[in-house]
């Protein structure tokens, strides 16, 4: 059974190979948050040591006065994972910036490609609302391109409430309670 879990060392095999997946699907993007984690550790993740590092930087981000880009704010990721494979990542802004609140909202998530359809995204943003309201955020804010099927399904799944579009973003409205 996938559960979520906070990111821990113990899948850094199945998390580098699907790194590669991201890669080649072009998720690796400058501005991504899996084009950040390149940029940050991806020359040392391959080894235990290094590894260990960014699972601790992961950890840091979610607290208030971690180094970080003075646009960003404290974020919490946690990595959906059965056994030692690394199927996804959830992540939760503990604050909305003024562009979050128009384009990026509160939680963004991606499921590794040799694992997508399967339900893993529905699973995952279900699993995360929990956490998200343990954070004083009720409702979430979710966005997705307006021509992104999936993600719409998943945020309608656990009952997001559209609100509006703005450019090619769609707001919805995620009740975690
Ligand atoms: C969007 C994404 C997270 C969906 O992950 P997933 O694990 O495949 O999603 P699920 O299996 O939970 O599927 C959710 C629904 O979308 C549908 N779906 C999944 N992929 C689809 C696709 N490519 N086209 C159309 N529908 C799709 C599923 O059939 C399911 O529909 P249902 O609820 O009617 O059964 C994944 O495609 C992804 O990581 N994309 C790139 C990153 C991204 O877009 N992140 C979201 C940013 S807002």
């Amino acid at each position: 059974m996938p559960e979520l879990i906070e990111p821990h060392v113990r899948v850094r095999a199945s998390f580098l190979e699907a790194v590669e997946e991201l890669v080649a699907d072009g998720r690796a993007y400058d501005g991504s948050m899996i084009g950040r984690w390149i940029s940050l550790y991806g020359d040392r993740w391959a080894d235990e040591a290094g590894f260990a590092d960014f699972v601790g930087y992961l950890q840091a981000d979610a607290t208030p006065h971690a180094p970080r880009p003075t646009t960003h704010v404290p974020q919490s990721t946690w990595w959906l994972v059965e056994g030692d494979t690394y199927l996804g990542r959830i992540s939760c802004r503990h604050l909305l910036t003024e562009w979050l609140a128009e384009f990026g909202g509160h939680v963004g998530y991606e499921v590794r490609p040799s694992a997508r359809r399967q339900g893993h995204a529905t699973t995952m943003l279900r699993a995360v609302l929990p956490h998200v309201h343990a954070l004083g955020i009720d409702p979430a804010l979710l966005t997705c391109d307006d021509d992104n099927v999936a993600s719409r399904k998943v945020i309608e799944a656990a009952g997001g409430v559209f609100e509006d579009q703005r450019g090619v973003k769609l707001r919805f409205w995620v009740p975690t309670r």
